[in-house]
Protein backbone atom coordinates (compact mmCIF):
# COMPACT_ATOMS: atom_id res chain seq x y z
CA UNK A 1 0.00 0.00 0.00
CA UNK A 2 1.15 3.09 -0.84
CA UNK A 3 0.46 6.79 0.72
CA UNK A 4 1.08 9.59 -1.24
CA UNK A 5 0.75 13.28 0.06
CA UNK A 6 -0.55 15.50 -3.32
CA UNK A 7 -2.20 18.66 -4.42
CA UNK A 8 -5.06 17.26 -5.94
CA UNK A 9 -7.99 19.31 -4.33
CA UNK A 10 -11.10 16.97 -3.44
CA UNK A 11 -13.27 17.98 -5.79
CA UNK A 12 -10.62 17.00 -8.42
CA UNK A 13 -9.97 13.66 -6.74
CA UNK A 14 -11.14 10.53 -8.54
CA UNK A 15 -11.46 7.25 -7.35
CA UNK A 16 -12.99 4.29 -5.05
CA UNK A 17 -13.45 6.07 -1.36
CA UNK A 18 -12.94 9.84 -0.57
CA UNK A 19 -13.47 10.44 3.44
CA UNK A 20 -13.83 13.67 4.64
CA UNK A 21 -13.63 14.84 7.79
CA UNK A 22 -16.00 17.19 9.89
CA UNK A 23 -15.81 18.61 13.66
CA UNK A 24 -18.73 18.58 15.60
CA UNK A 25 -21.43 20.89 14.93
CA UNK A 26 -19.45 22.23 11.95
CA UNK A 27 -21.10 19.72 9.13
CA UNK A 28 -21.74 22.13 6.57
CA UNK A 29 -21.86 21.71 2.69
CA UNK A 30 -20.19 25.09 2.16
CA UNK A 31 -17.67 26.89 -0.97
CA UNK A 32 -15.95 23.43 -2.43
CA UNK A 33 -18.43 20.98 -0.38
CA UNK A 34 -20.92 22.46 -1.87
CA UNK A 35 -19.91 22.16 -5.10
CA UNK A 36 -19.13 18.08 -4.85
CA UNK A 37 -22.68 17.63 -3.66
CA UNK A 38 -23.87 19.03 -6.50
CA UNK A 39 -21.50 16.92 -8.67
CA UNK A 40 -22.53 13.80 -6.50
CA UNK A 41 -26.24 14.90 -7.42
CA UNK A 42 -27.08 15.87 -3.70
CA UNK A 43 -25.82 12.21 -2.39
CA UNK A 44 -23.83 14.10 0.78
CA UNK A 45 -26.61 16.63 1.75
CA UNK A 46 -29.22 14.00 1.60
CA UNK A 47 -26.76 11.39 4.00
CA UNK A 48 -26.23 13.90 6.15
CA UNK A 49 -29.35 14.70 6.37
CA UNK A 50 -30.98 11.21 6.62
CA UNK A 51 -28.57 9.74 9.48
CA UNK A 52 -28.68 13.02 11.35
CA UNK A 53 -24.77 13.12 10.72
CA UNK A 54 -23.38 16.20 13.49
CA UNK A 55 -19.27 15.54 13.56
CA UNK A 56 -19.73 13.13 16.44
CA UNK A 57 -16.13 12.03 17.64
CA UNK A 58 -15.52 8.90 15.53
CA UNK A 59 -18.93 8.88 13.85
CA UNK A 60 -18.74 7.43 10.31
CA UNK A 61 -20.80 7.37 7.10
CA UNK A 62 -20.73 5.63 4.07
CA UNK A 63 -22.41 6.53 0.38
CA UNK A 64 -22.03 5.64 -2.55
CA UNK A 65 -22.27 8.09 -5.47
CA UNK A 66 -23.28 6.58 -8.43
CA UNK A 67 -22.09 3.95 -10.60
CA UNK A 68 -19.24 4.52 -12.95
CA UNK A 69 -19.33 8.26 -11.47
CA UNK A 70 -15.27 9.73 -10.85
CA UNK A 71 -15.85 9.15 -7.13
CA UNK A 72 -18.01 5.39 -6.17
CA UNK A 73 -18.15 6.44 -2.63
CA UNK A 74 -17.85 9.86 0.04
CA UNK A 75 -16.89 8.51 3.58
CA UNK A 76 -18.07 11.77 6.37
CA UNK A 77 -15.82 10.98 9.48
CA UNK A 78 -16.51 13.00 12.32
CA UNK A 79 -14.13 14.38 14.46
CA UNK A 80 -15.64 15.58 18.04
CA UNK A 81 -15.61 19.02 19.20
CA UNK A 82 -13.02 21.16 17.79
CA UNK A 83 -12.08 23.26 20.81
CA UNK A 84 -10.52 20.03 21.72
CA UNK A 85 -9.39 19.26 18.49
CA UNK A 86 -5.83 17.01 19.84
CA UNK A 87 -3.12 16.33 17.04
CA UNK A 88 -4.30 12.72 17.92
CA UNK A 89 -7.85 13.09 16.87
CA UNK A 90 -6.16 12.96 13.13
CA UNK A 91 -4.35 9.88 13.78
CA UNK A 92 -7.85 8.19 15.21
CA UNK A 93 -9.64 9.64 12.20
CA UNK A 94 -7.14 7.93 10.21
CA UNK A 95 -7.21 4.57 11.51
CA UNK A 96 -11.17 4.75 11.52
CA UNK A 97 -10.94 5.56 7.63
CA UNK A 98 -9.11 2.72 7.03
CA UNK A 99 -11.01 0.57 8.86
CA UNK A 100 -13.72 1.77 6.72
CA UNK A 101 -11.92 1.44 3.13
CA UNK A 102 -10.99 -2.14 4.21
CA UNK A 103 -14.34 -2.94 5.11
CA UNK A 104 -15.86 -1.63 1.81
CA UNK A 105 -12.93 -2.68 -0.29
CA UNK A 106 -11.78 0.09 -1.52
CA UNK A 107 -8.51 -0.10 -3.51
CA UNK A 108 -8.43 3.56 -3.93
CA UNK A 109 -8.77 5.74 -1.06
CA UNK A 110 -8.50 9.92 -0.56
CA UNK A 111 -8.28 11.53 2.44
CA UNK A 112 -9.22 15.53 3.40
CA UNK A 113 -9.14 16.31 6.26
CA UNK A 114 -8.30 19.44 8.31
CA UNK A 115 -4.93 20.66 8.82
CA UNK A 116 -3.95 20.24 12.71
CA UNK A 117 -2.47 23.79 14.03
CA UNK A 118 -1.44 24.87 10.41
CA UNK A 119 0.92 22.01 10.73
CA UNK A 120 1.02 20.24 7.44
CA UNK A 121 4.10 17.96 8.08
CA UNK A 122 2.31 16.95 11.54
CA UNK A 123 -0.84 16.43 9.86
CA UNK A 124 0.44 14.31 7.23
CA UNK A 125 2.30 12.29 9.64
CA UNK A 126 -0.49 11.45 12.04
CA UNK A 127 -2.82 10.51 9.29
CA UNK A 128 -0.28 7.75 7.51
CA UNK A 129 0.55 6.42 11.39
CA UNK A 130 -3.54 6.10 12.00
CA UNK A 131 -3.59 4.30 8.68
CA UNK A 132 -1.05 1.76 8.73
CA UNK A 133 -1.09 1.11 12.62
CA UNK A 134 -4.82 0.17 12.47
CA UNK A 135 -4.15 -1.39 8.94
CA UNK A 136 -1.23 -3.67 10.31
CA UNK A 137 -3.32 -7.48 11.09
CA UNK A 138 -0.84 -10.36 12.57
CA UNK A 139 -1.36 -12.98 10.73
CA UNK A 140 1.73 -15.07 11.46
CA UNK A 141 0.20 -17.57 13.45
CA UNK A 142 -3.05 -18.28 11.10
CA UNK A 143 -2.57 -21.21 8.85
CA UNK A 144 -4.76 -19.35 6.63
CA UNK A 145 -5.61 -15.33 6.18
CA UNK A 146 -9.60 -15.10 6.67
CA UNK A 147 -11.46 -13.33 3.63
CA UNK A 148 -11.91 -10.28 5.92
CA UNK A 149 -8.38 -9.69 6.64
CA UNK A 150 -7.75 -9.14 2.89
CA UNK A 151 -6.58 -6.03 2.06
CA UNK A 152 -7.62 -4.57 -1.51
CA UNK A 153 -6.37 -0.87 -0.91
CA UNK A 154 -3.23 -0.30 -2.56
CA UNK A 155 -3.09 3.76 -3.22
CA UNK A 156 -3.79 6.55 -0.46
CA UNK A 157 -3.84 9.57 -0.98
CA UNK A 158 -3.47 12.92 1.38
CA UNK A 159 -5.41 15.51 -0.51
CA UNK A 160 -4.13 19.00 -0.72
CA UNK A 161 -0.68 17.89 1.41
CA UNK A 162 1.64 18.14 -1.29
CA UNK A 163 5.16 18.51 -0.01
CA UNK A 164 5.22 16.20 3.09
CA UNK A 165 6.61 13.63 1.82
CA UNK A 166 9.05 13.08 4.37
CA UNK A 167 6.60 13.31 6.51
CA UNK A 168 5.19 9.91 5.09
CA UNK A 169 8.42 8.76 5.47
CA UNK A 170 8.50 9.60 9.19
CA UNK A 171 5.27 7.80 9.73
CA UNK A 172 6.37 4.85 7.94
CA UNK A 173 9.41 4.26 9.89
CA UNK A 174 7.48 4.80 13.32
CA UNK A 175 4.39 2.37 12.25
CA UNK A 176 6.77 -0.09 11.34
CA UNK A 177 8.46 0.10 14.56
CA UNK A 178 5.14 -0.36 16.66
CA UNK A 179 4.11 -3.18 14.62
CA UNK A 180 7.71 -4.86 15.35
CA UNK A 181 6.89 -3.77 19.15
CA UNK A 182 3.28 -5.51 18.14
CA UNK A 183 4.98 -8.80 17.10
CA UNK A 184 7.34 -9.54 19.40
CA UNK A 185 4.58 -8.86 22.41
CA UNK A 186 2.03 -10.93 20.48
CA UNK A 187 4.71 -13.71 19.56
CA UNK A 188 4.21 -16.76 22.78
CA UNK A 189 7.45 -17.50 24.75
CA UNK A 190 7.75 -20.80 23.09
CA UNK A 191 8.57 -18.15 19.54
CA UNK A 192 10.48 -15.27 21.41
CA UNK A 193 13.40 -16.38 23.76
CA UNK A 194 16.21 -14.54 24.82
CA UNK A 195 18.03 -16.23 22.86
CA UNK A 196 15.55 -14.94 19.32
CA UNK A 197 15.91 -11.37 21.01
CA UNK A 198 19.64 -11.59 21.07
CA UNK A 199 19.39 -12.78 17.30
CA UNK A 200 16.89 -9.63 16.51
CA UNK A 201 19.69 -7.37 17.62
CA UNK A 202 22.39 -8.74 15.35
CA UNK A 203 19.90 -8.30 12.64
CA UNK A 204 18.64 -5.05 13.35
CA UNK A 205 22.74 -4.18 14.31
CA UNK A 206 23.57 -5.36 10.74
CA UNK A 207 20.20 -3.43 8.98
CA UNK A 208 20.45 0.12 10.18
CA UNK A 209 24.57 0.13 11.35
CA UNK A 210 23.92 -0.12 15.23
CA UNK A 211 26.78 -1.58 17.26
CA UNK A 212 25.65 -4.49 19.01
CA UNK A 213 27.01 -6.32 22.19
CA UNK A 214 25.31 -9.41 23.56
CA UNK A 215 26.89 -10.23 27.00
CA UNK A 216 26.15 -13.48 27.83
CA UNK A 217 25.88 -15.07 31.15
CA UNK A 218 29.74 -15.56 31.88
CA UNK A 219 30.29 -11.89 30.95
CA UNK A 220 27.16 -11.09 33.62
CA UNK A 221 29.03 -13.10 36.09
CA UNK A 222 32.09 -11.17 35.29
CA UNK A 223 30.16 -7.93 35.67
CA UNK A 224 28.56 -9.28 39.18
CA UNK A 225 25.01 -8.93 37.70
CA UNK A 226 24.15 -11.41 40.49
CA UNK A 227 20.28 -10.00 40.39
CA UNK A 228 19.38 -10.40 36.64
CA UNK A 229 21.29 -13.90 36.38
CA UNK A 230 19.31 -15.02 39.96
CA UNK A 231 15.99 -14.48 38.29
CA UNK A 232 17.81 -16.61 34.75
CA UNK A 233 18.46 -19.54 37.27
CA UNK A 234 15.20 -21.08 36.75
CA UNK A 235 15.02 -20.98 32.67
CA UNK A 236 16.56 -23.64 30.50
CA UNK A 237 17.59 -21.17 28.36
CA UNK A 238 20.37 -19.10 28.57
CA UNK A 239 20.10 -15.14 29.71
CA UNK A 240 21.49 -12.68 26.88
CA UNK A 241 21.75 -8.93 27.83
CA UNK A 242 21.33 -7.19 25.10
CA UNK A 243 22.99 -3.38 24.42
CA UNK A 244 22.70 -1.83 20.37
CA UNK A 245 23.83 1.52 20.28
CA UNK A 246 22.73 3.74 17.52
CA UNK A 247 25.74 6.00 16.65
CA UNK A 248 24.84 9.33 14.16
CA UNK A 249 27.25 10.72 12.01
CA UNK A 250 28.76 13.86 13.29
CA UNK A 251 29.29 15.08 17.27
CA UNK A 252 25.72 13.65 18.91
CA UNK A 253 23.18 15.95 20.27
CA UNK A 254 22.66 14.22 23.80
CA UNK A 255 23.36 10.89 24.20
CA UNK A 256 20.50 8.78 26.25
CA UNK A 257 19.62 4.97 26.17
CA UNK A 258 16.32 3.30 26.43
CA UNK A 259 16.10 0.04 28.40
CA UNK A 260 12.96 -1.84 28.60
CA UNK A 261 12.26 -5.55 30.94
CA UNK A 262 12.76 -8.50 28.89
CA UNK A 263 10.89 -11.17 30.12
CA UNK A 264 10.47 -13.40 27.53
CA UNK A 265 8.11 -15.13 29.78
CA UNK A 266 7.17 -14.75 33.77
CA UNK A 267 5.63 -17.71 35.41
CA UNK A 268 6.49 -15.87 38.82
CA UNK A 269 9.12 -18.25 39.39
CA UNK A 270 8.87 -20.54 42.74
CA UNK A 271 6.05 -18.06 43.58
CA UNK A 272 4.62 -19.01 40.77
CA UNK A 273 1.42 -17.34 39.83
CA UNK A 274 -1.34 -18.98 40.88
CA UNK A 275 -4.97 -19.53 39.05
CA UNK A 276 -6.64 -16.29 37.40
CA UNK A 277 -2.95 -14.51 37.87
CA UNK A 278 -3.24 -14.66 33.96
CA UNK A 279 0.02 -16.94 33.65
CA UNK A 280 -1.49 -17.75 30.41
CA UNK A 281 -0.70 -13.61 29.50
CA UNK A 282 2.97 -13.39 30.52
CA UNK A 283 4.63 -13.35 27.43
CA UNK A 284 3.66 -9.95 27.40
CA UNK A 285 6.73 -9.63 29.67
CA UNK A 286 9.07 -8.71 27.28
CA UNK A 287 7.14 -5.37 26.42
CA UNK A 288 9.36 -2.99 27.52
CA UNK A 289 11.85 -4.48 25.51
CA UNK A 290 9.98 -4.96 22.45
CA UNK A 291 8.75 -1.21 22.69
CA UNK A 292 12.86 -0.67 23.11
CA UNK A 293 13.37 -2.45 19.80
CA UNK A 294 10.69 -0.77 18.37
CA UNK A 295 12.37 2.54 18.87
CA UNK A 296 15.36 1.17 17.24
CA UNK A 297 13.59 0.44 14.51
CA UNK A 298 12.28 3.13 13.86
CA UNK A 299 15.37 5.73 15.14
CA UNK A 300 17.40 3.68 12.53
CA UNK A 301 15.76 4.52 9.80
CA UNK A 302 15.14 8.28 10.75
CA UNK A 303 19.20 8.56 11.84
CA UNK A 304 17.96 11.91 14.14
CA UNK A 305 21.44 13.54 15.36
CA UNK A 306 21.26 11.90 18.97
CA UNK A 307 23.14 8.94 20.34
CA UNK A 308 20.50 6.04 21.42
CA UNK A 309 21.33 3.11 23.51
CA UNK A 310 18.78 0.24 23.21
CA UNK A 311 19.24 -2.09 26.25
CA UNK A 312 17.95 -5.05 27.52
CA UNK A 313 18.74 -7.64 30.07
CA UNK A 314 16.63 -10.58 28.78
CA UNK A 315 15.86 -13.59 30.56
CA UNK A 316 12.63 -15.82 31.37
CA UNK A 317 11.70 -16.56 35.34
CA UNK A 318 11.01 -20.17 35.61
CA UNK A 319 11.32 -22.62 38.02
CA UNK A 320 13.39 -25.69 38.49
CA UNK A 321 15.43 -27.57 41.15
CA UNK A 322 17.58 -24.64 40.64
CA UNK A 323 15.69 -21.87 40.81
CA UNK A 324 16.37 -19.11 42.75
CA UNK A 325 14.53 -19.51 46.28
CA UNK A 326 12.28 -17.28 48.18
CA UNK A 327 14.35 -15.93 50.89
CA UNK A 328 17.87 -16.23 49.01
CA UNK A 329 19.96 -12.93 48.95
CA UNK A 330 21.32 -11.90 45.50
CA UNK A 331 24.26 -9.22 44.94
CA UNK A 332 23.62 -6.40 42.67
CA UNK A 333 26.37 -5.20 39.96
CA UNK A 334 26.70 -2.08 42.84
CA UNK A 335 27.37 -4.23 45.39
CA UNK A 336 23.71 -3.64 47.01
CA UNK A 337 22.29 -7.45 48.36
CA UNK A 338 18.69 -8.43 48.03
CA UNK A 339 16.51 -10.20 49.63
CA UNK A 340 13.98 -11.88 47.46
CA UNK A 341 10.84 -11.86 49.87
CA UNK A 342 8.81 -12.81 46.61
CA UNK A 343 10.51 -14.36 43.01
CA UNK A 344 7.67 -13.04 41.23
CA UNK A 345 8.98 -9.61 41.30
CA UNK A 346 11.56 -10.44 38.77
CA UNK A 347 11.46 -7.57 36.48
CA UNK A 348 12.77 -4.61 38.85
CA UNK A 349 15.71 -7.38 39.14
CA UNK A 350 16.76 -7.96 36.05
CA UNK A 351 15.97 -3.91 35.44
CA UNK A 352 18.63 -3.25 38.51
CA UNK A 353 21.61 -5.04 36.82
CA UNK A 354 21.04 -3.47 33.55
CA UNK A 355 20.66 0.79 35.34
CA UNK A 356 23.84 -0.02 36.73
CA UNK A 357 25.39 -1.25 33.43
CA UNK A 358 23.68 1.76 31.74
CA UNK A 359 24.33 5.02 34.41
CA UNK A 360 28.18 3.72 33.84
CA UNK A 361 28.05 4.77 30.24
CA UNK A 362 27.82 8.28 31.22
CA UNK A 363 24.56 9.37 29.10
CA UNK A 364 22.16 12.43 29.30
CA UNK A 365 19.47 10.60 30.41
CA UNK A 366 18.05 7.04 31.19
CA UNK A 367 14.29 5.55 30.38
CA UNK A 368 13.42 2.31 31.10
CA UNK A 369 10.11 0.78 30.52
CA UNK A 370 8.64 -2.30 32.03
CA UNK A 371 5.56 -4.20 31.80
CA UNK A 372 6.85 -4.31 36.16
CA UNK A 373 3.64 -4.27 38.29
CA UNK A 374 0.08 -5.06 38.15
CA UNK A 375 -0.25 -2.59 41.09
CA UNK A 376 0.35 -0.18 38.28
CA UNK A 377 -2.82 -1.58 35.99
CA UNK A 378 -4.77 -0.82 39.57
CA UNK A 379 -3.56 2.10 40.02
CA UNK A 380 -4.11 3.65 36.70
CA UNK A 381 -6.57 0.89 34.26
CA UNK A 382 -5.27 -0.79 31.21
CA UNK A 383 -5.00 2.49 29.21
CA UNK A 384 -2.25 4.42 31.27
CA UNK A 385 1.32 3.70 31.96
CA UNK A 386 2.88 5.33 34.83
CA UNK A 387 5.98 7.54 34.87
CA UNK A 388 8.24 8.00 37.93
CA UNK A 389 11.11 10.36 37.81
CA UNK A 390 13.23 12.67 40.22
CA UNK A 391 13.73 14.84 37.10
CA UNK A 392 11.54 17.07 36.40
CA UNK A 393 12.64 18.22 33.13
CA UNK A 394 13.49 14.73 32.12
CA UNK A 395 9.49 14.02 33.00
CA UNK A 396 7.98 16.69 31.34
CA UNK A 397 9.91 15.94 27.95
CA UNK A 398 8.50 12.51 28.03
CA UNK A 399 4.71 14.00 28.60
CA UNK A 400 4.90 16.25 26.19
CA UNK A 401 6.33 13.49 23.59
CA UNK A 402 3.50 10.96 24.70
CA UNK A 403 1.00 14.25 24.21
CA UNK A 404 2.03 14.53 20.61
CA UNK A 405 2.26 10.50 20.63
CA UNK A 406 -1.84 10.38 21.79
CA UNK A 407 -0.56 7.56 24.37
CA UNK A 408 -1.35 7.65 27.32
CA UNK A 409 1.02 8.64 31.10
CA UNK A 410 0.32 9.90 34.02
CA UNK A 411 3.31 10.60 36.76
CA UNK A 412 3.26 9.23 40.17
CA UNK A 413 5.67 10.05 43.07
CA UNK A 414 8.35 8.67 44.17
CA UNK A 415 7.31 8.57 48.14
CA UNK A 416 10.68 8.63 49.65
CA UNK A 417 8.54 7.19 52.58
CA UNK A 418 7.30 4.26 51.08
CA UNK A 419 11.36 3.25 51.35
CA UNK A 420 10.49 1.51 54.70
CA UNK A 421 8.49 -0.89 52.93
CA UNK A 422 11.29 -2.49 51.43
CA UNK A 423 14.06 -2.30 53.64
CA UNK A 424 15.24 -5.61 54.46
CA UNK A 425 16.56 -6.76 58.00
CA UNK A 426 18.68 -8.79 56.46
CA UNK A 427 19.97 -7.40 53.04
CA UNK A 428 20.32 -3.45 51.98
CA UNK A 429 16.98 -4.04 50.95
CA UNK A 430 14.05 -6.73 50.01
CA UNK A 431 12.55 -7.24 46.82
CA UNK A 432 8.53 -6.15 47.37
CA UNK A 433 7.23 -3.81 50.19
CA UNK A 434 3.67 -4.21 51.05
CA UNK A 435 0.45 -4.47 48.74
CA UNK A 436 -0.77 -0.64 49.14
CA UNK A 437 1.79 1.43 46.67
CA UNK A 438 3.52 -1.55 44.65
CA UNK A 439 3.74 0.39 41.69
CA UNK A 440 5.79 3.34 43.72
CA UNK A 441 8.34 0.74 45.84
CA UNK A 442 8.70 -0.63 42.85
CA UNK A 443 10.13 2.59 41.18
CA UNK A 444 11.93 2.86 44.93
CA UNK A 445 13.62 -0.09 43.92
CA UNK A 446 15.14 0.98 40.55
CA UNK A 447 16.15 3.83 42.00
CA UNK A 448 18.73 2.17 44.05
CA UNK A 449 20.38 1.81 40.94
CA UNK A 450 21.29 5.03 39.57
CA UNK A 451 23.42 7.53 40.96
CA UNK A 452 24.81 9.66 38.30
CA UNK A 453 22.03 10.13 35.29
CA UNK A 454 18.82 11.48 34.90
CA UNK A 455 16.13 9.04 35.00
CA UNK A 456 12.85 8.01 34.40
CA UNK A 457 10.92 4.58 34.97
CA UNK A 458 7.80 3.69 32.90
CA UNK A 459 5.84 0.96 33.84
CA UNK A 460 3.53 0.03 31.14
CA UNK A 461 2.04 -3.12 32.35
CA UNK A 462 -1.36 -2.12 31.26
CA UNK A 463 -1.39 -0.51 28.02
CA UNK A 464 0.91 -2.79 26.29
CA UNK A 465 -2.29 -5.11 25.66
CA UNK A 466 -6.05 -3.97 24.22
CA UNK A 467 -8.49 -6.71 24.68
CA UNK A 468 -10.54 -4.33 22.34
CA UNK A 469 -9.85 -2.01 18.68
CA UNK A 470 -9.25 1.38 20.22
CA UNK A 471 -8.14 4.29 18.51
CA UNK A 472 -5.10 2.66 16.33
CA UNK A 473 -4.61 0.02 18.18
CA UNK A 474 -6.72 -3.40 17.15
CA UNK A 475 -7.16 -6.05 19.85
CA UNK A 476 -3.96 -7.61 20.87
CA UNK A 477 -0.41 -6.02 21.35
CA UNK A 478 -0.68 -2.29 20.63
CA UNK A 479 2.88 -1.76 20.73
CA UNK A 480 2.51 1.21 23.34
CA UNK A 481 4.78 3.30 24.00
CA UNK A 482 7.17 2.80 20.60
CA UNK A 483 5.05 6.62 19.67
CA UNK A 484 6.00 8.41 22.94
CA UNK A 485 9.96 6.87 22.81
CA UNK A 486 10.79 7.82 19.48
CA UNK A 487 8.95 11.60 20.17
CA UNK A 488 11.15 12.01 23.01
CA UNK A 489 14.32 11.09 21.10
CA UNK A 490 13.95 13.48 18.39
CA UNK A 491 12.61 15.75 20.86
N1 LIG B 1 5.16 -9.07 35.07
C1 LIG B 1 4.51 -8.85 36.29
C2 LIG B 1 3.62 -7.61 36.29
C3 LIG B 1 2.43 -7.67 35.38
C4 LIG B 1 1.20 -8.07 35.87
C5 LIG B 1 2.53 -7.26 34.06
C6 LIG B 1 0.10 -8.09 35.03
C7 LIG B 1 1.43 -7.29 33.24
C8 LIG B 1 0.21 -7.71 33.72
C9 LIG B 1 5.54 -8.68 37.41
O1 LIG B 1 6.72 -9.36 37.25
C10 LIG B 1 4.90 -9.19 38.65
O2 LIG B 1 4.67 -10.36 38.72
N2 LIG B 1 4.67 -8.31 39.59
C11 LIG B 1 4.05 -8.66 40.81
C12 LIG B 1 4.82 -7.97 41.90
C13 LIG B 1 4.46 -8.45 43.27
C14 LIG B 1 4.96 -9.86 43.48
C15 LIG B 1 5.06 -7.51 44.27
C16 LIG B 1 2.61 -8.16 40.76
O3 LIG B 1 2.38 -7.10 40.17
O4 LIG B 1 1.75 -8.86 41.26
MN1 LIG C 1 6.58 -11.36 38.02
ZN1 LIG D 1 7.24 -9.81 35.32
Amino acid sequence: MDIKAIATSRLDWTGDLLAIGFYEDAVELTGDLAELNTKSGGAIAALIAEIEFKGAKSSTAVTRIGVDTPIKKVLLVGLGKAESGKLDTLRRAGATIARVAKREKASTLGISLPTWNGNSQATAQVISEGLLLALHQDNRFKSEVEPKHQLKLTEVHLLDLAGNDSAILKAQAIASGTILARELVAAPANVVTPMSLAATAEEMGKEYGFGVKILEQAECEALGMGAFLGVSLGSEMPPKFIHMTYTPPGTPRRKIAIIGKGLTFDSGGLNIKGAGSGIETMKIDMGGAAAMFGAAKAIGQIKPDVEVHFISAATENMISGRAMHPGDILTASNGKTIEINNTDAEGRLTLADALVYTDKLGLDAIVDLATLTGACIIALGDDISGLWSPDRSLADGILAAAELAGENFWQMPLAEKYFDGIKSPIADLKNTGPRGGGSITAALFLKQFVKDTPWAHLDIAGPVWSDKEHGVNNAGATGHPVRTLVNWVLS
